[in-house]
């Protein structure tokens, strides 16, 4: 398995640079030089990739042995929890670089729906969950950046409303059987569990989904598991039947630039 060759550009060493402020410890350093390596692989091959298999491209860049070896032992050792560093990072700063609004393709698609229960997967800071909660869902969220998570539920309390959240990965979280009337999964993922997510709709329940189009990763450094190839979702989840799918040129919520996105929803029958 090989990456893609990646063009660096003025534009993506801006996007790098960006999402990766000065003041990191030497672990999430390590973890960063690694994800942008590792996101250089096509996106549905990002998840099986091994800090074991950088270790050659780090021989290829003249580090030395020992130096590799502490590369790899700080991923090995330190890559969950910086990954939700970062993000803990990017969502909770003090001049946001993502829309702190809620997603467009959520508010037009719930939009008339009677709200019931709504689960938020990779909740970040809450933008959406806090507004489905005002809309009057009963939401529940869970993600594994836990500063994100504390951010939410203070902003759901200054605003009055009623958030139920859990600090955990959707590989580890109990989706449930017929539980949500909505599921959201804006910018966090979707092949990772199709069968949990289509199981835990609600009968006429929907399933809403927005994310990159692998064209946007051309000269930007994406984690894979928010990119998707030209239909790939709806294959995802064959017992869902789509209610709107489309890969429009748009204004991403994350990184903020005109890129093609993904943006599906979908309706368990009845
Ligand atoms: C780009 S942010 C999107 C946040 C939020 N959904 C939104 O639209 O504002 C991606 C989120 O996915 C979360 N995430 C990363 N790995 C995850 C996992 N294994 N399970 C659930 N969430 C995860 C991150 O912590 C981060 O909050």
């Amino acid at each position: 398995m090989q990456p893609r060759r990646l063009l660096i550009t003025p534009l993506l060493l801006l996007y790098c640079l960006a999402l990766a402020p000065a003041q990191i410890s030497p672990g999430e350093q390590a973890y960063e030089r690694y994800r942008a390596w590792f996101t250089q692989f096509p996106p549905n091959q990002q998840a099986a990739v091994t800090p074991e298999q950088y270790r050659a491209h780090l021989q290829s860049q003249g580090l030395s042995a020992s130096a590799i070896d502490e590369q790899i032992r700080l991923i090995r050792e330190q890559g969950p929890r910086a990954e939700a560093q970062r993000w803990n990072r990017i969502l909770t700063s003090q001049k946001p670089s993502f829309n702190t609004n809620p997603n467009a393709f959520l508010v037009d698609m719930a939009k008339g729906r009677k709200p019931g229960t709504a689960l938020d997967v990779g909740m970040g800071q809450g933008r959406n969950a806090l507004w489905l909660a005002q809309q009057g869902w009963q939401v529940t969220g869970f993600d594994p950046a836990a500063a994100a998570v504390a951010l939410a539920q203070k902003n759901a309390a200054a605003l009055g409303v009623a958030l139920k959240t859990e600090v955990t990965t959707r590989e580890a979280f109990d989706f449930g059987d017929s539980r949500w009337d909505l599921i959201l999964i804006s910018y966090a993922g979707g092949r990772e569990v199709p069968a949990q997510i289509e199981r835990a709709l609600r009968p006429g329940g929907i399933l809403i989904i927005e994310g990159f189009h692998r064209d946007a990763t051309r000269g930007r450094s994406i984690g894979g598991s928010v990119v998707f190839d030209t239909g790939e979702i709806p294959k995802l989840f064959p017992d869902l039947r789509v209610v709107r799918y489309e890969e429009p040129v748009s204004k991403a919520d994350f990184g903020q630039e005109m890129v093609r996105l993904v943006r599906y929803c979908a309706q368990r029958p009845e």
